[in-house]
């Protein structure tokens, strides 16, 4: 293995060419979690890990997470180590978890720790080690465990603990849980939904001067006893639902000892009336007071006894039955500024509210006041805020808000109102928020909203509003925000769009929900926006019948719309120009359409919007984003495509998108094979865009891994092919490389023979037409060294010229005196068939006999003939010859000849000699080498 290595390494250098090896990068996976904007790694880092079945805490989180939400997983356990990772941590949130064990120490990793939320998990005990090391904890829930006990010292280390939630747990005894009450800075202790029967001041081993708020609600206590000045500055007190029955035991020692009390609860308390009468009149400086839900309640007899009346700023009486009030009960209530009496049912107000000239906030919701009188709202020239929601009121007329000068808000919503008739007429002039959500209003006369000149909010959401007449929203001229959605508007009501001319400074116009449709793309003759100009945000989603097509000029005029919302519309393309009115388009909303042609969105649509930086998507049966790859949306942040058909993400996609930080593609076709491996692994590994929820992203292809985790798909051994690969080819080059120089060194002249006659050979049929009918002066040019001469002259020229009559050319006889000797070979050769090499030791030896084999090799490469017949006179050892000879020997069997050993019969040798001559040439035979047919020759 370790050679292995090696060998693949030191073939890199080869391969850097040919491929390239990926290296994982160490950076972090978020997994389940999500980065909130602004998101910049550099800055502190808020990270959600909500609802994802964590069975512990993750490993993998940024190291300078300062504020982690890990609420509603799984995790049964903190183990100390957990949080080695995370020393940055300022916020935990553990809530809704399981945890029942955190280990000694766990949280002791976290010295920078502000605020700590274990609520709602199965811890048992607050144990003294269980807090250690939390030195600057201010906030500290532990509400909705199943706390029991609290042991001695667990709190003794938080000095900063400032705020301590132990709501619904099983604490039984203030007695028993001493450490709480002795944290020095305490200011704010919840200990409500308990099982404390009693308190008593005499179990709190000291005061505690810093504690503002105390919460005791919840809790069946029987005994509430004061007998010291243990709260000097408390100001909240809850003891909401706290007294079941009359047998309660309740002792002040001193008015004094709870005179700071200037918030108090006493709602849902089920004792008899004078009881409860009693212990108001322990609190002398209320000016908050809830008396929701008594059993027993009477206005004009309860409220006398509050001895804070006067002081009383905020009174509420939800709940309580009350069917009328009387100006007497009130008339003492002369500070308050807010009477919150929803849920009773009443049913006429008559003039009781005119004692109360100070109310600033009049809470009247969900009562059974269905007709308003002129005089009801008489003198309250210091209201800001009137609720009379959900009370059934048929008709508004003019005079009940003429006192209402200072009205700012008006909520009407969930009410009869067929009609506005002259209701806003005359005023409220300063009214800046008006809800008539839920009436029955089905048109909006001329005028209708005339005295409404600073309103700047306007809900008209969920009525029957089919007409509006063309100077409804005259007045209207510093209206921001206008909803008209869930209505029944069609692209044809009448004048409806001449109307928003009126409203010059409108921001907001919500038309979703309504019956717009069209019936093409084609250019509108009045685009119905074309007076907006201020226009920012722009709903047109879920038509009911589906808008279907969106005229190219539809958005004309909206220069300055920031936010376009058109989803679900049942919008099948978009026409190129579509945008070209909003430059400024900042979010765009295409969820829930129908773009399944491939060709429904293209990159044009998009360049007159190059500054959008969230793009919706989802639910709109996409095949591909492909169009984005031109669509020149470098600003592009935020991109949301799930459930859709998408397959691939290839490179190019993302790469367009440059300063993409999030992308939720969850519930699409995802393919998961090798071609998908970039986006895979883009997905898990890249710091600079998170990829929402890529833990719960399923492959659909192939269908042997459909409903698998794509996250999960084994990238690697898409890349180990690569990496065998680029073994398989560097090896090879190496080899290659390797057997080159081997060949070169050992073999370079059998390959460089065998090279031309494998030139030759496919020269053949070339040679053969262009050399047929030339003719030679000799039939051999025999080479022979001088001391063969003997040999030659007494052998083979009577043999060959007498008795076979063949024309040979000698040197000594052939060659023309005078002429340069290289000039006489070369003729004497070319000018013969074949050229004879008679070898012997001395000629192997010999320069001009080498010169002579050279010359007659050349006519090979020149001629593409082949012409040398060897002839061996004497026995050499084959490691003799050189490896040109050896070569020759080996493939050429018939123009290699040898001369009998004395004694053996040479009739033979002549006669394999003269055919040797006489072929035309060897190129028959070199052809038949090269195939491999020359096997019956040896
Ligand atoms: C992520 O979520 C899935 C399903 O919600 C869960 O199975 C998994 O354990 C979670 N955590 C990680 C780290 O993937
Ligand atoms: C205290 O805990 C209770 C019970 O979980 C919760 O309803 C309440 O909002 C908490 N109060 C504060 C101030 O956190
Ligand atoms: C009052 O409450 C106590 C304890 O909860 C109970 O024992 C007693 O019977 C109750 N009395 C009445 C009259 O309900
Ligand atoms: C009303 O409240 C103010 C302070 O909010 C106080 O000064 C004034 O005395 C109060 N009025 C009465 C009648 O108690
Ligand atoms: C309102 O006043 C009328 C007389 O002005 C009276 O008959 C009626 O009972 C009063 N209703 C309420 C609810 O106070
Ligand atoms: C309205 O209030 C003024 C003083 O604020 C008072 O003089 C007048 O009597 C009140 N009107 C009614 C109808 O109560």
């Amino acid at each position: 293995m370790r050679n292995d290595k090696l060998w693949k390494s030191s073939l890199f250098f080869f391969v850097l060419n040919c491929c390239v090896l990926i290296t994982p990068t160490d950076e972090f996976s978020l997994g389940n979690c999500t980065i909130y904007f602004p998101f910049d790694y550099s800055k502190h880092l808020k990270v959600r890990c909500c609802r994802m079945d964590y069975r512990r805490i993750p490993s993998t989180l940024p190291q300078n997470t300062v504020d982690l939400d890990i609420s509603c997983n799984s995790i049964t356990r903190i183990n100390e180590g957990d949080f080695i990772r995370l020393p940055n941590l300022i916020i935990l949130n553990m809530s809704h978890n399981r945890i029942s064990e955190i280990t000694n120490n766990a949280l002791s990793d976290l010295p920078n720790l502000e605020e700590l939320n274990l609520s709602n998990n199965k811890i048992q005990a607050v144990t003294t080690k269980l807090l250690s090391g939390l030195a600057n904890l201010s906030h500290l829930r532990l509400d909705s465990n199943y706390l029991e006990v609290i042991e001695n010292q667990s709190f003794a280390t938080l000095s900063n603990l400032r705020f301590v939630n132990l709501t619904n747990n099983k604490l039984k005894h203030i007695s028993r849980f001493q450490s709480v009450f002795q944290i020095p800075h305490l200011e704010e202790l919840y200990l409500g939904m308990n099982r404390f029967s009693v308190f008593n001041s005499s179990d709190i081993p000291s005061a505690l001067f810093g504690l503002k708020k105390l919460d005791l609600s919840l809790n069946p206590l029987t005994m509430f006893k004061i007998t010291e000045n243990i709260f000097p500055g408390l100001e909240y007190l809850d003891l909401a639902a706290c007294f079941q029955n009359d047998t309660l035991d309740w002792l002040i020692l001193d008015k004094g000892f709870l005179n700071t009390i200037k918030t108090l609860n006493l709602s849902r308390n089920l004792i008899a009336e004078k009881q409860l009468g009693d212990i108001m009149q322990s609190f002398t400086s209320v000016t908050w007071m809830a008396l929701d839900y008594l059993k027993e309640f009477n206005v004009e007899t309860l409220l006398q006894k509050a001895c804070s009346r006067s002081l009383l700023n905020e009174l509420h009486l939800k709940g309580n039955g009350v069917l009328s009030m009387y100006k007497s009960s009130l008339e003492h209530l002369v500070n308050l500024t807010e009477l919150r009496i929803r849920n009773n049912r009443l049913t006429q107000l008559n003039d009781t509210l005119q004692v109360l000239p100070n109310l600033r906030l009049l809470d009247l919701y969900f009562n059974d006041i269905k007709k308003l009188d002129c005089s009801d709202f008489a003198n309250l020239t210091q209201l800001r805020q009137l609720f009379l929601g959900g009370n059934g009121i048929v008709t508004i007329n003019a005079c009940i808000f003429k006192d209402l000068g200072n009205l700012d808000e008006l909520i009407l919503h969930s009410n009869s109102l067929l009609m506005l008739g002259d209701a806003f007429t005359y005023g409220p002039q300063n009214l800046r928020y008006l809800d008539l959500t839920g009436n029955k209003l089905s048109t909006l006369e001329n005028l209708s909203f005339k005295a409404l000149r600073s309103l700047q909010v306007l809900y008209l959401t969920d009525n029957q509003i089919l007409t509006i007449k063309p100077h409804a929203f005259e007045g209207l001229i510093n209206l921001a925000e206008i909803s008209l959605a869930c209505n029944k508007i069609t692209q044809r009501t009448p004048k409806i769009f001449a109307g928003f001319a009126a409203m010059a400074r409108l921001q907001i116009l919500d038309l979703s929900c309504n019956y717009l449709s069209y019936e093409s793309q084609v250019e509108l003759r009045n685009p119905p926006f074309i007076m907006l100009s201020e226009l920012k945000v722009l709903k047109m989603n879920s038509q009911h019948r589906g808008l279907k097509h969106m005229p190219s000029n539809l958005l004309k005029g909206l220069k300055k719309l920031d936010a376009f919302y058109a989803g679900n519309l049942n919008v099948e393309c978009l026409h190129v120009d579509t945008f070209t009115y909003t430059p400024n388009l900042y979010y765009l909303d295409l969820t829930s359409n129908n773009f399944v042609n491939r060709n429904a969105l293209t990159s044009r649509l998009f360049h007159p919007i190059s500054g959008l930086h969230v793009l919706h998507l989802g639910q709109s049966h996409l095949k591909s984003l492909n169009f984005l790859v031109d669509a020149n949306l470098s600003s592009l942040k935020s991109l949301h495509a799930s459930t859709n058909d998408l397959q691939l993400i290839n490179q190019t996609i993302i790469q367009s998108l440059p300063q993409l930080k999030q992308l939720e593609l969850h519930n699409n076709s995802f393919t998961c094979d090798c071609n998908n491996v970039w986006f895979i692994d883009w997905a898990a590994v890249n710091n600079a865009t998170q990829v929402l929820y890529l833990n719960r992203y399923e492959c659909r292809y192939p269908l042997s891994l459909s409903g698998t985790n794509l996250a999960a798909f084994n990238t690697e051994s898409c890349y180990v092919n690569y990496d065998f690969i680029c073994f398989i080819c560097s090896s090879s080059i190496v080899i290659l490389t390797l057997v080159v120089s081997f060949i070169y060194h050992f073999l370079k002249w059998q390959l460089v023979y065998t090279y031309y006659l494998f030139l030759a050979f496919l020269n053949d049929g070339k040679r053969k037409r262009t050399t047929k009918h030339l003719s030679f002066q000799y039939d051999a040019f025999i080479s022979y060294n001088v001391q063969e001469e003997p040999w030659v002259m007494e052998e083979l020229v009577p043999k060959l010229e007498g008795e076979h009559g063949l024309r040979l050319c000698l040197h000594h006889r052939d060659f023309e005196p005078g002429k340069a000797i290289i000039d006489n070979i070369m003729d004497g050769i070319y000018n013969s068939r074949k050229t004879v090499c008679l070898i012997t030791h001395n000629y192997l030896k010999s320069v001009w006999c080498s010169h002579e084999i050279q010359v007659a090799s050349f006519r090979l490469f020149d001629e593409q003939k082949d012409v040398l017949v060897l002839v061996f006179l004497e026995d050499i050892p084959t490691q003799q010859l050189s490896p040109y000879y050896r070569m020759r020997k080996l493939v050429k069997k018939r123009t290699y000849l040898r001369w009998p050993k004395p004694g053996e019969d040479t009739r033979a040798f002549w006669q394999k000699l003269k055919m040797a001559i006489e072929t035309k040439e060897n190129m028959e035979e070199d052809r038949r080498i090269l195939s491999g047919k020359d096997k019956d020759c040896v």
